[in-house]
């Protein structure tokens, strides 16, 4: 692909689909609810999914659009250039907060990350990065991520779900002794959020266990450029077309939240 027009296309579909947000964040919200009461998606995500399929592939029609809300084609492998979409990202924030939400946007190539986008819509930050050229908010260059401060000085951004002992993905204490150990905890409710502000050093990790690609596309792309680490909970390789755990962190610690904190059952 011609990664430069890609990159150029990519951004500006996104400033637009972000503004159109913005313009009517005070209108009445048509809101839905999907796999349980709390699974909220809105007209809006549609729309904005919608929006974003519309231009892709009016512009390039071999690639394809892998995206939360259905309007993108049946994926279940990233051969040639893939989409992955997440219109918006913290549903229940945007529902909720009407703000602390994000479009994502993911676009891998043949299974590797080339480019990523995250807009906090709201605020009007724009994280960008292409593989090899390093990442960027607002096109100012984010720098290379700390190497030195340790985990008992570190913050994660974690959501309690993964400390209550019932659930079924993981060791409920093992969770709890990262806690202890960690300086502080987060929870933002948008996982593009979440994988932004590790890559800009605001946080120092992000953990959880059950993500969909299009919650992780861009994230990814953006933290390994800044020299962070993205695997899943026990250390392999992420699987891009499927739900999986996520351990994105500063590369200093990732294998020591891996190998002595995340168990997964
Ligand atoms: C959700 C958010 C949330 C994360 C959930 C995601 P959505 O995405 O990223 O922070 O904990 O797992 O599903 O539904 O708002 O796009
Ligand atoms: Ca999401
Ligand atoms: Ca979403």
């Amino acid at each position: 692909m011609d990664k430069e027009k890609v990159f150029q296309d990519a951004k500006d579909w996104v400033l637009e689909a972000g503004e159109y947000i913005r313009d009517r964040i005070n209108e009445p919200l048509h809101i839905e609810t999907k796999s349980n009461p709390d699974d909220l998606v809105t007209q809006m995500d549609q729309d904005t999914e919608e929006f974003f399929a519309g231009k892709i592939k009016g512009t390039y029609p071999s690639h394809r659009v892998f995206g939360e809300e259905g309007f993108g084609d049946d994926v279940k492998d990233l051969e040639g250039v893939v989409w992955i979409v997440d219109p918006i990202d913290g549903t229940m924030n945007f529902v909720h907060q009407q703000k602390n939400f994000a479009i994502s946007i993911g676009i891998y190539e043949d299974g590797v990350g080339e480019i990523g986008l995250i807009y906090n819509v709201m605020d009007d930050v724009l994280y960008t990065a292409v593989k090899g050229e390093g990442a960027q908010r607002n096109g100012e260059v984010l720098p290379e991520l700390s190497k030195d401060r340790p985990l008992h000085r570190s913050i994660f951004s974690l959501n309690t779900t993964w400390l209550i002992e019932e659930n079924r993905l993981v060791d409920s204490k093992g969770i709890a002794d990262l806690v202890k150990t960690l300086r502080s905890t987060r929870s933002y409710g948008s996982a593009a959020l979440e994988f932004a502000f590790v890559a800009e050093g605001l946080i120092d990790g992000y953990v959880t266990m059950s993500l969909m690609p299009w919650d992780v596309a861009a994230g990814k792309v953006i933290l390994e450029e800044v020299g962070g680490i993205v695997t899943a909970g026990d250390g392999s390789r992420l699987d891009m077309v499927k739900r999986s755990s996520v351990c994105a962190t500063r590369d200093n610690i990732h294998e020591e939240v891996i190998a002595d904190y995340i168990r997964l059952k």
